[in-house]
């Protein structure tokens, strides 16, 4: 092939082309402002996978399990077995409504607040979120997999449920902060109980 001007104004061309495709596509992620859009099928359906067979998620915040069930992941619902739990003598912490619903679940947290509650264990006020809640272990997933969570959790259809506050046995709220003030990151690995070698 002759490199002469004919075959730069072509390749001028693509370049162009190119570049604009790119910038619509920014544009328009930029301009969705929905969450459904924010988020891609993958990262929902490998966030429904999480949170049915991995993280156990609705053990406490829906115990049947069931995404058909009409109060999936709603939280706590009077009359639930072992529920509210007791933490501590007097103490009652009631399992949140993850779903999206804007005034009694986590419809108005921002995607990142959502995130924060897994990585960091705190709500979209700050506080610490108490147990059984099992953030100090979900805190250990890799961004990909609290993204995947965060995307599924907004996606689902909202739902109405009230769930009280929690009581501490003097009838305040508890401040479980306390509780984790000496969390440490996981050690690098290996660990001294792994090898890091093959088996
Ligand atoms: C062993 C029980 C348990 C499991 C398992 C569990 N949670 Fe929770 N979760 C709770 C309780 C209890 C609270 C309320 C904590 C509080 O109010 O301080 C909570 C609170 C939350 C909150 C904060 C909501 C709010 O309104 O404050 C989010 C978000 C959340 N859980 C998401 C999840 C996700 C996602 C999973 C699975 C990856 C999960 N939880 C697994 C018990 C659990």
């Amino acid at each position: 092939m002759v490199f002469n001007w004919r075959t730069w104004q072509g390749v001028l061309f693509l370049f162009v082309v190119l570049v604009s495709v790119l910038f619509s596509g920014i544009i328009r992620a930029e301009s969705a402002n929905d969450e459904q859009s924010f988020f891609n099928q993958y990262q929902i359906r490998r966030g429904r996978y999480l949170v049915t067979a991995v993280a156990g998620c609705a053990d406490c915040h829906s115990p049947q399990n069931n995404p058909n069930d009409p109060q999936w992941l709603a939280g706590y619902m009077p009359g639930t077995p072992g529920q509210p739990f007791d933490v501590g003598p007097g103490f009652k912490i009631y399992p949140a409504n993850i779903t999206p619903d804007k005034d009694t679940g986590i419809g108005s947290w921002t995607p990142q607040q959502v995130f924060n509650a897994l990585r960091q264990g705190v709500d979209n006020e700050g506080h610490v979120l108490c147990p059984p809640m099992p953030w100090p272990t979900f805190r250990n997933m890799s961004d990909r997999d609290t993204w995947a969570i965060v995307a599924y959790l907004k996606s689902l259809t909202p739902v109405s449920n009230n769930v009280p506050e929690n009581v501490a046995p003097d009838g305040t709220r508890p401040d479980c902060s306390v509780l984790y003030q000496g969390l440490q990151p996981l050690p690098p690995y290996p660990g001294k109980n792994e090898t890091g070698g093959e088996v």
